[in-house]
C-alpha cells in the first residue's frame, strides 16, 4: 500500500512498568535483540511518517536516546490520553494525521498499520480492535457492526459489559486536529482518576465522527507487562523471523524452533542453519553458508559464501571470508579471516586482556592446527600454517610455518623400563 502524505505517529513510552520488577525502564527490555520501543519507532519509519514523537516520562535519558524521535516529556502520568496531550505542543501546526503505538506492544506488523490506515480513509477515526480468549483488564469496544460507539474500561464495565470479548487495542488513526481537540475534553471521571484515552471515542461519536473499526489477531497487539510476557512475546517474534528466513531467504532449518534469531539478520541464498544456533544482534550469513548445531554467532559478525562453522564454535564481531571453516570447539572473537581459512579444532583467539579488546587478522588460505592459541593483537599471513598446540604471540609472515610449542622428545625404552619396575 502507499504510505500516507502527511503522518505523524505518537509512542505512548511514559508507563512506568512497575510489574517487570526491573531497573531498567521497560520499553528498553528487548526482543529479538532489540529494544520494544525500537521496534515500534522502526515501524513508524516504515510507514515514513514525517515526525515520530515518543512519549516519555521525565528522567529517561536512556530511553529517549534508544528512540533516537522527537521526545515529549509527560511530567505526571495521569493517563493515556494525558499522555498523548503532552505531545500537542510539538505537533502544533502539523496538519496531516497521527498514528499512535505503544511502546510496549513491539508485536504490531505493518500489515496491520495499513490495514488501520485504509479503514481510516473510510471513517473519521481508524481503530484497531481483536477478538480476546481471555479479555483480562482490556478495554470492551461497544460498536454497531463495524463503528465503534464506545470504549469501556475494565474497571468501569458494568458485568454485562465485561462479557464482551471484543477489545481495544487502543492504536489509532486520525486526523492530529481533532484528536487534540479531542483530547482537551478529556476528564478523569472515572474509576481509575485517569485521562483515558479511550474516551475521544465516545467524546467523537457525540460530534457526529465515525470510528471504524479493524480487527486484528490478538498476538499482534500483545502489550508487555510482565517478564512472562516478555519472553511469550520473545517466541512469537522468533517465530515470524524463523518463517520469514526460511520463505524469503530460502534458509533450511532442520529443527526452527531451537534456532534464534535477531530482528536484523541477514541471510543470503540456501544458508543452512542446524539445530541449536543463537544469532546475536548485526549478523550477516552469506549464500550457501552452515552454521551449527551448537554455534553461537554473536553481535557484529559478517559471515562470507560457502562457510561451515560447526559445533561449540562462538563467533564474535568478526569478518569471516568466504570457503572458511571453523568446525568444531572454537572462539573466534574481534578477528578478520580471509577467504579458504581452515580453524582447527580448539582454536582460541585470546582477544582480551582483562582491559582492551584486540584483533586477530589471519590471511587468506591460512590453515591453523588444533588447539592453538593466538594471543592477539596479531597476523598471520597468507598461506602461512601454524602448528597444532601452538601458542602464537608474535605475527607469522605469509608461506611460513609458525609453531610455538615444546619440542618433542622421546626416551627409548622408558616406558617398559617404567611398567617393569611396577610389576608386582
Ligand atoms: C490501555 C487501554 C485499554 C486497552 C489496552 C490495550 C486506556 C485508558 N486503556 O490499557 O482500553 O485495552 O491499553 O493494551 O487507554 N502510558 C503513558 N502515560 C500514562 C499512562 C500510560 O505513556 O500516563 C503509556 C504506557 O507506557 C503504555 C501505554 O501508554 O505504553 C498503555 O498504558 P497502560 O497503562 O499499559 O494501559 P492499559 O491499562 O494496558
Ligand atoms: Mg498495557
Amino acid at each position: 500500500m502507499a504510505t500516507e502524505p502527511n503522518l505523524a505517529a505518537i509512542i505512548l513510552a511514559a508507563g512506568k512498568g512497575t510489574r517487570m520488577k526491573s531497573d531498567l525502564p521497560k520499553v528498553l527490555h528487548k526482543v529479538a535483540g532489540k529494544s520494544m520501543v525500537s521496534h515500534v519507532v522502526d515501524l513508524a519509519k516504515s510507514l515514513n511518517a514525517k515526525r515520530i514523537i515518543t512519549v516519555v516520562a521525565p528522567n529517561s535519558a536512556d530511553v529517549e536516546k534508544d528512540a533516537g524521535t522527537e521526545i515529549a516529556i509527560q511530567k505526571e502520568q495521569l493517563g493515556t490520553g494525558d499522555a498523548v496531550k503532552s505531545a500537542k505542543q510539538l505537533l502544533q501546526g502539523f496538519s496531516g494525521d497521527v498514528i499512535i503505538l505503544y511502546g510496549d506492544c513491539p508485536l504490531i506488523t505493518r500489515e496491520s498499520i495499513d490495514e488501520l490506515l485504509a479503514t481510516r480513509k473510510k471513517f473519521d477515526i481508524g481503530l484497531i480492535g481483536f477478538y480476546a480468549k481471555d479479555p483480562l483488564k482490556y478495554g470492551r469496544l461497544i460498536v454497531d457492526g463495524n463503528i465503534v460507539r464506545e470504549s469501556v474500561e475494565y474497571k468501569d464495565a458494568t458485568e454485562e459489559q465485561r462479557k464482551i470479548n471484543l477489545c481495544n487495542a487502543c492504536i489509532y488513526a486520525l486526523d492530529a486536529k481533532l484528536l487534540f481537540e479531542l483530547v482537551d475534553e478529556l476528564r478523569p471521571n472515572n474509576k481509575g482518576h485517569e485521562f483515558y484515552l479511550t474516551d475521544i471515542i465516545k467524546i467523537a461519536a457525540g460530534k457526529g465522527f465515525k470510528t471504524g473499526l479493524t480487527l486484528t489477531d490478538e498476538t499482534t497487539v500483545l502489550g508487555i507487562n510482565t517478564k512472562a510476557e516478555l519472553a511469550n512475546a520473545e517466541n512469537i517474534i522468533q517465530q515470524r523471523l524463523r518463517h520469514k528466513a526460511m520463505v524469503e531467504s530460502g534458509v533450511t532449518m532442520i529443527a526452527p524452533e531451537t534456532v534464534f534469531l535477531s530482528a536484523d539478520t541477514k541471510f543470503g541464498r540456501n544458508v543452512t542453519i542446524k539445530p541449536n544456533v543463537v544469532i546475536g544482534e548485526n549478523v550477516t550469513i552469506g549464500d550457501d553458508s552452515m552454521i551449527g548445531p551448537f554455534a553461537h554467532i554473536r553481535p557484529g559478525t559478517v559471515i562470507g559464501k560457502d562457510v561451515k562453522i560447526g559445533n561449540f564454535v562462538e563467533v564474535k564481531k568478526s569478518t569471516i571470508g568466504n570457503n572458511a571453516k571453523i568446525n568444531h570447539l572454537s572462539y573466534v572473537g574481534d578477528s578478520t579471516l580471509g577467504d579458504d581459512v581452515n580453524i582447527g579444532a580448539g582454536t582460541i583467539t585470546c582477544n582480551y586482556d582483562g582491559f582492551d579488546k584486540f584483533q586477530t587478522i589471519i590471511e587468506d588460505g591460512v590453515f591453523v592446527g588444533s588447539n592453538s592459541a593466538l594471543l592477539a593483537p596479531v597476523t598471520i599471513g597468507k598461506n602461512a600454517i601454524i602448528a597444532a598446540g601452538s601458542v602464537i604471540s608474535k605475527d607469522v609472515p605469509a608461506g611460513s610455518l609458525g609453531i610455538a610449542r615444546a619440542l618433542q622428545k622421546n626416551l627409548a625404552e622408558w616406558a617398559l623400563t617404567f611398567r617393569k619396575g611396577k610389576k608386582k
